[in-house]
């Protein structure tokens, strides 16, 4: 009876939610968090603690006025307060004259601007605002969760163009037919793109707005890495042409600005875009506070070159993590962008039959170290592994260092 029970309680759970929950599944980075904590509740493994290399969340800090413009604006009154839309003027302003800085785009705070908890958030609730239950709408394979979830909470049919290492991670949208352009109603994009640390090139963003405006589809690109880039110049939707007609681009402080946890981010597009998505979060929040709006003023309007300075470090860790898995024998591709490696799975694991979840859940029993499966990001990662970046160098050299006598063993 007692090992019924896990079985009928998620037999129930199962019946009393939806199909859709069941299509956006459990999530990878979900999965991750529950093997974390089963390591770090088992007591024999305190002699190796873990070396968390899952999330793109940095241990590099942001600009300290922006902290402490928080901290003065907290006790306001004005930041216990809901804050509709038209409070978050001030935050609105900040962005456009930061985009005017930054791309030499003059943008409308009060129609082409909009405040979001989170890219994530926003790209998550995008879909929902532009599409209707069954509409196509196509994203790159692999590509961040929050594309597809939010593609499947919209009910949409969701079209994937697959990103090849032998063509350089280029979306090939030779391989779309006119009869799938003409179904298609939503393309979404990001480069610099997150798994495969690729920065991409301006002229894919104009090859898919010129398609975009000849089938008449909208066209999001999610961007929270437009400035860490380490090779080349990264892309940005609204240097390309049509944007004002049907484009959206999705920014975010968490990376640049070191301000994940703070969940601020925001969106700059076709103002009936703006207008949409404004509308759809009407009913689900009531943005950020106050307070926190205010530091991202600050770091948006004092410290614009702060991204950069993250630059040189991320080198750093990208070469001596990329040069200490060579010398073990793991070949990893050269990421353009900061923050992660996109690692294929060493051959040895492949004869053994190893995808993807199990590789990285014999690194963590073993070795301590967590990454995030590729598959997470969509079929194309089956064969792939993530690695963030997000530790010093000389806790990444030793995670490299723990790994090395288990791979000996294994080849
Ligand atoms: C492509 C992409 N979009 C969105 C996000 C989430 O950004 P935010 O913290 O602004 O929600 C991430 C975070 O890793 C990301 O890689």
């Amino acid at each position: 009876m007692k090992g019924l029970l896990p079985n009928l309680s998620y037999k129930l759970s199962w019946m009393l939610t939806s199909k859709r929950l069941a299509r956006l599944g459990s999530g990878g980075f979900d999965r991750n968090d529950q093997r974390k904590r089963s390591y770090n509740l088992d007591s024999s493994r305190q002699q190796q603690p873990l070396i968390d290399l899952s999330l793109g969340c940095t241990d590099l800090l942001p600009p300290p006025d922006a902290i402490k413009a928080m901290g003065n604006h907290l006790e306001e009154p004005r930041s216990a307060a809901y804050c509709l839309h038209a409070a978050t003027g001030s935050f609105r302003e900040a962005a456009a004259a930061w985009c005017e800085h930054r791309l030499g785009v003059a943008v409308d705070p009060e129609r082409e601007v909009l405040l979001l908890v989170g890219s994530q958030e926003g790209t998550a609730h995008f879909p929902m605002a532009v599409l209707d239950p069954g509409d196509s709408a196509l994203i790159l394979d692999p590509s961040y969760p929050s594309h597809r979830g939010g593609l499947e909470l919209a009910d949409a049919s969701i079209q994937t163009l697959p990103l090849e290492p032998h063509q350089h991670w280029e979306p090939d949208f030779k391989t779309i037919t006119t009869a799938q352009w003409d179904q298609l109603r939503l393309l979404m994009l990001g480069f610099p793109h997150n798994p495969t640390a690729c920065v991409g090139q301006q002229n894919w963003l104009d090859e898919a707005m010129t398609h975009a405006q000849r089938h008449d589809l909208v066209v999001a690109h999610d961007n929270p890495y437009l400035d860490l880039a380490l090779e080349g110049e990264a892309p940005a939707l609204l240097r390309s042409p049509h944007w004002r007609e049907r484009g959206i681009e999705f920014f975010s402080l968490s990376k640049g600005w070191c301000l994940g946890g703070f969940r601020l981010a925001f969106a700059i597009g076709a103002e009936p875009l703006i207008t949409a998505l404004r509308q759809l979060k009407s009913v689900v929040d009531f943005n950020q506070c106050q307070a926190l709006q205010q530091g991202a003023v600050v770091a948006l309007s004092q410290h614009a070159d702060w991204p950069a300075r993250l630059l040189p470090i991320y080198r750093e860790r990208r070469d001596r993590t990329r040069a200490a898995l060579s010398d073990l024998g793991w070949s990893v591709p050269l990421p353009s962008m900061a923050l992660y490696l996109w690692m294929p799975l060493p051959s040895w694991a492949r004869a053994k039959g190893w995808g993807d979840e199990q590789m990285a859940a014999e690194l963590l029993e073993h070795c301590g170290i967590v990454v995030t499966p590729g598959s997470g990001f969509g079929e194309a990662g089956y064969n792939w592994l993530r690695l963030a970046l997000v530790r010093p160098v000389a806790e990444l050299e030793a995670a490299v260092g723990r790994l090395s006598p288990w791979w000996q063993k294994q080849c």
